[in-house]
């Protein structure tokens, strides 16, 4: 067996990714608090309480977790909520405490990296209409202004909005996200208003920042058909083209192409410095006449595919290089901006992180620059419509006490961080059925 490193560049960014809705706790004044509220919304009547209680001060600890542990960078996002809780109101101390978390982390030589919008909005924006009301841009362009302004001394790495593709089809196809609706057509309409929502938020963060790095956090899912035949083959492209490539596309050459219909958004072309990729897993897809309600598609994984603990995800890390090889045609530089799986004993974990990263390393190799990798996520946090049932965690977290709890995980990540690399020896210690991947 051969012996070595795969190293990554200099000044790769080594870290994790949060969210505020899932890590805050005490969020009561958004859309998924009152969806929270609804019976049957969440499996088993899950809440978010306090989730990881960061808005009680707890990021201070997990943040010294994640520098004790070789990261450079972490991403988080601000909730629109907390900052504008109603439509003539600012809560200055809700930036105030922003501002001392993205201190927080640079003090720990952490690099922030923000998201201006991940999957929640203030209760007042879902009372009137929410994404689908063409006024709602220009009032989140308004949420930017005030966010960037008091934030700009502290951070210059922006994500304007998270996975649009998976909020706008679960929450207006599969209706598991608030609001809960039904409807191709208004997830399409949903997705134009995203669209222009991220094209003014760029142009207002490069006014006040010139300097600034703008993107968004794409969610690529693989979509390989399930046979040769034709249909299969014809849907399997359709998820690929709605599903992945709709939105980046639209911010690269400003029109918004349905495949039936094309619409015009000019002053999004142009919009990215940096392409954020979220990849988890794929798809085998075959085309289903009796499954409208599924856009035609029946979605399964492959039958010798390892899954994680509740099935959620398939461990498939060739779609890693699938996913840089799409986003490498936009000629951007990408950044992983999530990538994990759902392992509350930490199993699988170990092996998924080093075969992702091991496929991100050989697709780098064929010349695409990817300039970091985020993992999904530094403690167990609250899973939207899964509740607590998936634990992403490289620590987990007792719920009910607060307590953390280290995962192996942990520290193998902390050991890729600090080698900025996978030594034979790091898989040996946290994976060693991986060595026939990595070492062969
Ligand atoms: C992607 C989402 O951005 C994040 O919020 C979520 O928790 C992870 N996927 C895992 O499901």
């Amino acid at each position: 067996m051969p012996r070595g490193t795969y190293y990554f560049p200099d000044g790769f960014l080594w870290g994790t990714a949060t969210a505020a809705h899932q890590v805050e706790g005490r969020n009561q004044n958004n859309t998924w608090y009152a969806w929270e509220q609804e019976e049957g919304r969440i499996a088993e009547g899950h809440q978010s309480g306090l989730a990881c209680d960061w808005w009680g001060g707890r990021w201070r600890e997990d943040f010294d977790r994640a520098a004790k542990t070789g990261q450079n960078a972490h991403r988080l996002s601000i909730a629109w909520s907390r900052i504008q809780p109603a439509p003539d109101r600012w809560d200055e101390s809700a930036l105030d405490r922003y501002r001392e978390m993205l201190i927080g982390l640079r003090e720990r030589k952490l690099i922030p990296m923000v998201t201006l919008h991940h999957f929640s909005e203030p209760l007042w924006v879902a009372e009137m209409g929410g994404w689908e009301n063409e006024d709602v841009p220009e009032l989140f362009g308004r949420f930017v202004e005030k966010a960037v302004d008091a934030l700009m001394p502290y951070c210059d790495l922006w994500v304007t909005i998270n996975e649009p593709n998976v909020f706008a089809f679960s929450a207006y196809v599969d209706g598991v996200f608030p609001p809960g609706k039904k409807d191709l057509k208004v997830a399409l309409i949903v997705l134009q208003n995203l669209v222009r929502a991220h094209a003014r938020a760029y142009h207002i963060i490069h006014d006040r920042q010139p300097q600034a790095r703008v993107g968004i956090a794409a969610h690529y899912r693989g979509f390989k058909p399930a046979t040769w035949l034709p249909p299969d083959r014809w849907i399997a492209n359709v998820f690929h083209t709605l599903f992945n490539d709709l939105f980046p596309r639209t911010l690269h050459d400003g029109v918004f192409n349905t495949i039936y219909k094309r619409y015009r958004i000019p002053e999004a072309a142009g919009t990215q410095d940096f392409l954020g990729l979220n990849y988890y897993t794929s798809d085998l897809v075959r085309f289903d006449l009796l499954a409208p309600s599924k856009v035609f598609a029946h979605r399964t994984y492959p039958e010798d595919a390892l899954l994680s603990e509740s099935g959620f995800i398939a461990h498939q890390p060739s779609g890693m290089m699938a996913c840089v090889k799409w986003g490498g045609q936009y000629g951007l530089p990408l950044i992983v901006t999530e990538n994990g799986v759902e392992d509350s004993d930490d199993t699988l974990r170990p092996r998924y992180i080093l075969e992702h990263l091991h496929a991100l390393w050989q697709i780098m190799n064929g010349n695409y620059r990817v300039e970091g990798y985020f993992h999904w996520s530094l403690v167990d946090n609250f899973e939207w419509e899964r509740g607590w049932t998936q634990r992403f965690g490289l620590w987990g977290l007792d719920v009910e006490t607060q307590a953390r709890i280290r995962r192996p995980s942990a520290d193998m990540f902390a050991e890729i961080c600090r080698k900025n690399g996978i030594s034979t020896a790091i898989v040996e210690k946290y994976a060693p059925e991986a060595l026939q991947v990595l070492f062969p």
